[in-house]
């Protein structure tokens, strides 16, 4: 099966990445587009992209998380200056650890940039991604139009 390598996305991951949004929109768990240029644009060449992190087994990327500073009047309400997370993995490679592997290396990065906490948005309805970020130690602090928005403390 080889080994999980956890590494910055680079533009070569742009369809990897897409791979990922659209083995979750076909499993019924994802609306929004997934295509090529949808996946460069918001993932890899956003400019309040502060990291992008794929997961990568035998040249297959299984997943992506990323993490943006949240400026003013960002889309998702987050208070100016903290991060918001966004994590993506593949069904089929669900649940065997990639998720929380990729939040080690994202916790790293806002640690380093001296993010006071992260926002994670998340719909009221994904049971799975309301727990995994709980698992990660998120808690609630809001919630609007449907979504949990949950944060991070980074101490
Ligand atoms: C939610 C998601 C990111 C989890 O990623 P993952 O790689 O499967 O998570 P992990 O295997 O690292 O799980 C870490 C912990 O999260 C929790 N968790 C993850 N998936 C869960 C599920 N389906 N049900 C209950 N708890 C879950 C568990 O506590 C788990 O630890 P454990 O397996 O030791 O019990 C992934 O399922 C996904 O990408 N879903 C579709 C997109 C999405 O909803 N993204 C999140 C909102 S943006």
């Amino acid at each position: 099966m080889g080994d999980l390598i956890i590494r910055q996305a680079g533009l070569g991951d742009a369809e990897g990445i897409a791979e990922v949004l659209q083995e979750i929109a076909a499993a019924g768990k994802r609306s929004r587009p997934s295509d090529l240029s949808f996946a460069t644009a918001n993932y890899l060449t956003h400019p309040d992209q502060l990291r992008c992190a794929v997961a990568v087994r035998g040249g297959c990327v299984l997943g992506f998380q990323s993490i943006r500073i949240a400026v003013e009047g960002n889309p998702y309400g987050a208070p100016v200056g903290w991060g918001v997370i966004g994590t993506h993995i593949r069904p089929s490679a669900a649940r065997q650890g990639v998720g929380r592997a990729l939040f080690r290396v994202t916790l790293e990065v806002a640690k380093a940039r001296e993010l006071a906490a992260i926002d994670a948005t998340i719909s009221r309805n994904n049971a799975e991604g309301l727990a995994y970020y709980s698992a990660m130690g998120f808690v609630d602090y809001r919630s609007h139009h449907g979504a949990v928005c949950k944060s991070f403390t980074v101490d």
